[in-house]
């Protein structure tokens, strides 16, 4: 076995942390595991630029899935192609299929808000909604949603509060604003807002890049816990938390077309220790990127 530098020590440490995900990873196309999401030769481009060109991979349920590769490589276009965020992005446009349970969400009739409420996403700042106190963040989607009563709302805050490790932190203080949490308090807060309309996917980009050391550990954390119950994307430019955290990570490279590429995904362990690509193995051992 090849030491590519990622210490893959580590890693069986932070799988010894978390029973549940000890054993193999699973095989991104295998059977046996079921995709949360198939994206078939998916292109996004900006106006005449194009991003993303031609990715096809599978998403398995209840797995955290990273997205590695350089700046500008297209992970975060990639990533919002699969909630029909990219399309909020002027001239944007996009081809090929993202099916979430069997149906493209790009198909006529699909109701993009429907998508993005199945499909959550957390972006690298936390983003909480400034005038917003701690419960009413939480509550911010389930209003949108429609949902009025006072007690179901009151419970769906807690739940979104606990399964975002935040509750035990913020019970006393739910009607100060969000914002004047810590930077990862208020990470947990916008994931506990994503996990509030009880989506089956959440993506998250570069969710740590604004946060210290420890908030970051408490943010892993979290996201192995969450595979339990939800499909995980995590977009991170941090190789050693990509092979702290996923089960199977997706390395994209832009190609001399200037386009975003998937170069290779496979299961975690495998990838940082036995690069198929020779494109993969320069970058995890540091060689560019
Ligand atoms: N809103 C936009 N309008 C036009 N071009 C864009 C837009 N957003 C991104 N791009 C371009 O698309 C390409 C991919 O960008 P993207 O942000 O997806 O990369 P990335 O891999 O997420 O990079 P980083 O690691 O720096 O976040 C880049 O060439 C970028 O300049
Ligand atoms: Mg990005």
């Amino acid at each position: 076995m090849r030491n590519t530098g990622i210490l893959p020590t580590e890693q069986d440490a932070a799988r010894e942390r978390h029973p549940a995900a000890a054993g193999q990873a699973p095989e991104p196309d295998s059977q046996a595991q079921r995709a949360a999401l198939r994206v078939e030769n998916l292109s996004a481009w900006y106006g005449r630029k194009l991003a993303v060109a031609d990715v096809s991979l599978d998403i398995a349920a209840n797995s955290v899935t990273a997205l590695i590769g350089p700046s500008g490589c297209g992970k975060s276009t990639l990533i919002r192609t699969f909630n029909r965020m990219h399309e909020f992005a002027p001239h944007a446009r996009v081809e090929g299929r993202v099916l979430l349970e069997g149906v493209n969400v790009y198909d006529p009739g699909i109701d993009p808000a429907r998508v993005r409420q199945r499909i959550g996403m957390v972006f690298q700042k936390p983003n909480p909604f400034p005038t917003l106190s701690i419960a009413e963040n939480v509550a911010a989607g389930l209003r949108f949603l429609g949902v009025r009563s006072r007690a179901e709302i009151g419970d769906r805050v807690e739940t979104a509060l606990k399964l975002a490790a935040l509750w035990d932190e913020v019970r006393n203080d739910l009607k100060k604003p969000g914002i004047a949490l810590s930077g990862g308090q208020q990470q947990r807060l916008c994931i506990a807002r994503a996990i509030a309309v009880e989506p089956e996917i959440i993506l998250m980009d570069e969710p740590c890049s604004a946060l210290d050391p420890v908030a970051t550990l408490k943010i892993e954390d979290l996201m192995r816990g969450l595979a339990e119950r939800y499909t995980i994307v995590i977009v991170t430019h941090n190789m050693q938390q990509a092979a702290r955290v996923s089960d199977a990570t997706a390395f994209m490279l832009m190609g001399e077309d200037g386009a975003g590429h998937l170069i290779e995904y496979r299961p975690t362990q495998e990838l940082f220790t036995r690069p198929q690509d020779r494109r993969t193995e320069d970058y995890i051992t540091g060689r560019f990127g």
